[in-house]
């Protein structure tokens, strides 16, 4: 048995005017008729591929909890566990809490920490690279899922393979999170590096020893959250004075690039994480000419470009645009060329400074 622990707690600023801090990415349609969130749990139910998965442990915070239980309930999935986090301290302490609570219930418990905003098409080949990877998990390794790099991105974490990726299993040389743009061109061009899915598969056991190794001051801090957490309502309340000695930061940056006993399976099967308007518009069902409309939105001889109204009374038409994304929502409405799809959250924060 797997065990999912889905992380929900993020908010990304680079597809406003949709995604908000109160209504982030994950739980929304992007991609498909399902949200990213409520498809990433589907991905990870039942049995698949030979992989038979238990209920998910769920990662969020007060403000999403009852869109996470709306969202588990329209697509008749049963959370085995909704962890609150008083506030948000990135993935480190979340992935630590979830691990400990799983220790209790089952200390031999296997565990996938999955993002809830990203797109993986095919669930089971991904189920099936999961398989894979178990082997190494049980030789007491920590599991990462590598992507072909498609362009020098410095938003991932890059694996340092030993050889030129053939597609097979392989521990893990490096890695290293988020590179500076020369040494991300580097690592692209020397073809021994994939990109870090954000999906990690480890044993418990495993992953608590990795914490007391490389981030000992978070142990007692998380520790102490979760011995103190409060039922509420179903919703297992997280302590909020210990959980603020916890430290802000990263599972990449807290354990993965400081450990040795890491292992890559090479996933080639579509992944993206929607990081930009741009991805979502690739993600899209396109027409000849690469238009994707969705709602309210009407597109006359245009070119690659995305329409998108989020309001059923609010049409947006275009006509003759090339490379344009189109965004309308009740109360904003972006449009912008597609090449700068990534300064978007340059727009977040000039509104922040305007409030
Ligand atoms: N519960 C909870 N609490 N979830 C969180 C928190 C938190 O405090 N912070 C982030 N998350 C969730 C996000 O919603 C997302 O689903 C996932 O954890 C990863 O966090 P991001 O903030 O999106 O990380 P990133 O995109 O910068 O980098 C990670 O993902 C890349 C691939 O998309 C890293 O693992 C990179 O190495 C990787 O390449
Ligand atoms: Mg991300």
């Amino acid at each position: 048995t797997v065990y999912p622990v889905i992380l929900c707690g993020g908010s990304g600023t680079r597809l406003w005017p949709l995604s908000r801090k109160s209504y982030p990415k994950q739980f929304a349609s992007l991609v498909g008729d399902t949200t990213l969130f409520q498809a990433s749990a589907q991905r990870l139910a039942g049995n698949r591929a030979g992989l038979e998965f238990a209920a998910p442990l769920i990662l969020t915070n007060s403000d999403f909890r009852f869109i996470v239980t709306e969202q588990l309930a329209e697509v008749g999935i049963d959370p085995g566990a909704i962890l609150i986090e008083p506030e948000g301290r990135n993935t480190a302490p979340a992935i630590l809490a979830a691990a400990q609570h799983l220790h209790a219930q089952d200390p031999n418990a296997i565990m996938l920490v999955a993002p809830s905003d990203h797109v993986v098409p095919d669930a089971d080949a991904f189920s099936g690279a999961i398989a894979t990877g178990l082997k190494s998990v049980n030789g007491g390794d920590m599991v990462t899922f590598g992507i072909t790099p498609e362009r020098p991105e410095t938003g991932y974490g890059y694996l340092e393979l030993p050889e030129k990726p053939d597609g097979s299993a392989c521990k893990l040389m490096r890695f290293v999170e988020k590179p500076d743009a020369d040494t991300a061109e580097k690592m692209v061009q020397s073809g021994r590096y994939l990109w870090n899915a954000g999906i990690f598969l480890f044993s418990v056991k495993t992953i608590l020893e990795a914490f007391e190794t490389h981030a000992p001051d978070l142990v007692n801090p998380v520790a102490q959250a979760v011995n103190a957490a409060e039922i509420d309502l179903g919703f297992i309340r997280l302590d909020p004075e210990a959980w603020a000695q916890a430290s802000d930061i990263s599972i990449d940056y807290a354990v993965m690039e400081k450990a040795q006993n890491l292992s890559v399976v090479p996933f080639s099967a579509g992944w993206s994480d929607l990081g930009g308007w741009d991805a979502v518009w690739r993600e899209a069902d396109l027409s000849v000419s690469g238009v994707a409309t969705s709602g309210a939105a009407t597109a006359i001889e245009c070119k690659d470009t995305l329409l998108r109204s989020e309001n059923s009374t609010l049409e947006i038409v275009g006509i003759g645009l090339e490379n344009v994304i189109a965004v309308a929502m009740n109360d904003a409405v972006l449009v912008a060329d597609m090449t700068k799809a990534q300064d978007v959250k340059k727009a977040v924060s000039a509104l922040k400074q305007k409030q």
